[in-house]
């Protein structure tokens, strides 16, 4: 693919997201030659700061000297402006002045998602909704709203100024190399494809604790907290995507109908063995940033079916969590015992398949074999593929990668309407469960399930 000649407009500019995210893909997106090292990148915020300042910020943003070179070599400017009250007039004539003729256009908003619908509103009557001949795209970051209502709402809002096909709904997670390799593992392989149903699976579990707690993110966490931080978004997607049946075609719309089908069907529990949990310390970092003292869960572990004849009765678990003992990400999925084979045997083992998230991307399988040692009894043993041995680091970008994605107008890494809506839904149910939940607090960076 040639080089694109795109334009990068950032609400929120000058955030958290664009340092850690969005500046470090841009370098990347350089790097591998697809976008040109001239693009124009303007940031917006409420903040008044110079393009040299921004341009610093941006520079800051990343730390290998190659990455700096990059980011030197673009087109930075910086626009003030307030997207609550009509703040964006005059955006139009700098970006108009920045842009390469020709050049397509990407608004990526990063911001909260209660200026979502005052920025569509803004574009539009700044006329700064399309382009001729070029493309226009928009991005939204995660979370789409804050519940079924408020991204219904968002829907409506947007597509009064947006067609659905520029519309690009981010969850970094479908970038993730685990993730993408979801599908392939499934419907390449007839050893996994025949036994991934209820009639070999017990359970299937999700997890994808954190070591870090809220850090600044405080006041969003506050409202939001893990439930709709991270199962409305990731959880459900990797679970949608693992759970869902071979589309007829892989195009975005068929492999978003199958999805669709599986977070339709999915309900929750009622199960003791649910957990809503909240570090120690969250609490005094809550008073420091003056918030009253919340339940707000910093960890969940919630357990679902899902009622399609090919799941239905497999347990399905969902965990996360922040201030956990370690960062990772894992996908355990356990068979049921053989009913009559091998019962003549000691020590078998249930099957097991792991595939890692993070931080590896290795899948191991534990099956029995027979112990050398004694006669009569059976070991377990590991079939590791390990990514990094086969295929070297993992040097993928997974915000470059969706970047690109939006470049080439594929929506396939997308999340799409209806899955938004169907998953704001499951959150609703959890939330009425909520009093029924036991809640813990839990030590500062331990497993709350010990
Ligand atoms: C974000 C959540 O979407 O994902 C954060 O808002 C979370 O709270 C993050 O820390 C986790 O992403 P990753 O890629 O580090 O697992």
């Amino acid at each position: 693919m040639k080089k694109q000649e795109v334009s990068f407009v950032l609400f929120g500019g000058t955030g958290d997201l664009t340092k850690r995210k969005i500046v470090p893909a841009l370098a990347n997106l350089i790097h591998q030659g697809k976008i040109r090292d001239d693009s124009t990148i303007i940031g917006i915020s409420r903040k008044k700061i110079s393009d040299e300042e921004y341009k610093k910020f941006l520079l800051d943003s990343v730390k290998e000297d190659r990455d700096k070179s990059y980011i030197k070599k673009l087109d930075i400017k910086f626009f003030t402006g307030d997207f609550t009250k009509s703040g964006l007039s005059g955006l139009k004539e700098l970006i108009e002045k920045s842009e390469k003729p020709g050049c397509s256009r990407i608004y990526y908003l990063s911001t909260s998602f209660k200026f979502f619908p005052d920025i569509v509103k803004e574009l539009k009557s700044q006329n700064l909704h399309k382009k001729n001949q070029a493309f226009t795209r928009i991005v939204f970051e995660k979370p789409f709203g804050k519940d079924l209502k408020s991204s219904e709402n968002l829907d409506k809002e947007i597509h009064k100024v947006f067609l659905e096909e520029n519309v690009f709904r981010l969850d970094h997670y479908l970038a993730k190399e685990t993730v993408q390799n979801l599908n392939v593992l499934k419907f390449t392989n007839p050893l996994l494809y025949s036994t991934f149903n209820k009639e070999y699976i017990e359970s299937i579990e999700i997890i994808v604790d954190e070591d870090q707690g809220v850090e600044n993110r405080i006041e969003y966490y506050n409202d939001a907290g893990a439930i709709k931080d991270m199962f409305q978004s990731h959880l459900l997607q990797v679970l949608s995507l693992l759970l869902m049946e071979m589309p007829s075609a892989l195009v975005y719309d068929k492999i978003h109908d199958e999805k669709v089908k599986i977070l339709k069907n999915l309900e929750i529990l009622q199960s003791k063995h649910h957990l809503l949990g909240q570090y120690e310390s969250y609490e005094k970092e809550a008073k420091v940033s003056g918030l009253n003292k919340s339940k707000i869960e910093t960890f969940a572990k919630i357990e679902l079916n899902c009622k399609i004849k090919k799941w239905d009765s497999v347990k399905l678990i969902l965990r996360t969590g922040k201030k956990l003992k370690r960062k990772f990400g894992q996908i355990i999925i356990k068979f049921k015992p053989m009913k009559n084979n091998g019962n003549h045997l000691a020590n078998i083992a249930d099957n097991k398949i792991i595939i890692d998230i993070y931080p590896k991307q290795d899948v191991s399988i534990f099956m029995n074999t027979r112990s050398p040692e004694f006669y009569n009894q059976v070991k377990q043993a590991k079939f590791e593929f390990c990514r990094e041995c086969e295929f070297g680091p993992n040097t993928m970008n997974e915000y470059a990668t969706l970047l690109h994605e939006v470049i080439k107008g594929d929506k396939t890494l997308f999340t799409r309407s209806d899955e938004v809506k169907e998953s704001w839904k499951i959150v609703e149910r959890i939330e009425k469960m909520r009093d029924q939940i036991k809640f813990i607090k839990y030590k500062d960076n331990s497993n709350p399930e010990e």
